[in-house]
């Protein structure tokens, strides 16, 4: 494989998608038997890097986790799926995507139990960023996808900008 295969301008959103499962079993829970909130964040965690990693094909580390919504719990013993791709590539930074789903292993019942927007960064072995390859939609839910993750960065950095704004005024530097 020459340089150019190895680290082609572009990549497509569908080279990127990333699977992962788990059976939720007894540390896994809280006092009720439902899992923790912070495994499955942890999981998501996981899942969204796996993509990142596809895209970038170099180290990359978890810049931000947008809000995420616990749907509904997810049962001692169910087997949770979690999909990841990349929305879309900036400079050094990719949105991923990933959605989880709870199965019931005796029914098969299968529930959409939450979602969440990640941005991880890609970096060399030293920690200095590196230049990401263009993400390639090709269906139209890869292009609302890429669409929406457009507006979503624009708006992290417009909260991010308040919040450091609010943060010199309180602390009397502004
Ligand atoms: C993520 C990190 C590398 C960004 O470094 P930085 O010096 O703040 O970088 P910059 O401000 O130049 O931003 C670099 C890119 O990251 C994006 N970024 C940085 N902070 C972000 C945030 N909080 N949310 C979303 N995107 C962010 C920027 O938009 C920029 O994207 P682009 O290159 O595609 O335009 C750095 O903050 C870091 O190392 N954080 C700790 C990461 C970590 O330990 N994660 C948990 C374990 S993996």
């Amino acid at each position: 494989m020459n340089e150019q295969e190895a680290n082609p301008a572009v990549r497509t959103v569908a080279s990127t998608q990333s699977e992962m499962t788990e059976i939720i079993l007894p540390n896994d829970t809280n006092v009720l038997g439902h899992l923790l909130g912070g495994r499955l964040m942890h999981f998501i965690d996981l899942t969204g890097a796996m993509a990142a990693y596809r895209h970038a094909r170099t180290f990359v580390v978890t810049a931000a986790m947008d809000h995420i919504d616990f749907i509904r719990p997810v049962h001692l013993g169910d087997l949770v799926t979690l999909k990841s791709s990349v929305n879309r590539a900036f400079n050094t930074s990719m949105e991923v995507g990933v959605k989880a789903w709870a199965e019931h292993t005796r029914t098969g019942e299968t529930v959409h139990v939450a979602s969440a927007y990640l941005v991880f960064v890609a970096v060399d072995e030293h920690g200095n960023r590196l230049r990401v390859p263009h993400a390639e939609p090709e269906t139209p839910d890869e292009a609302r996808r890429y669409e929406d993750a457009l507006r979503r960065r624009n708006h992290r950095e417009k909260e991010y900008a308040r919040r450091k704004e609010a943060k010199l005024a309180t602390s009397g530097l502004a």
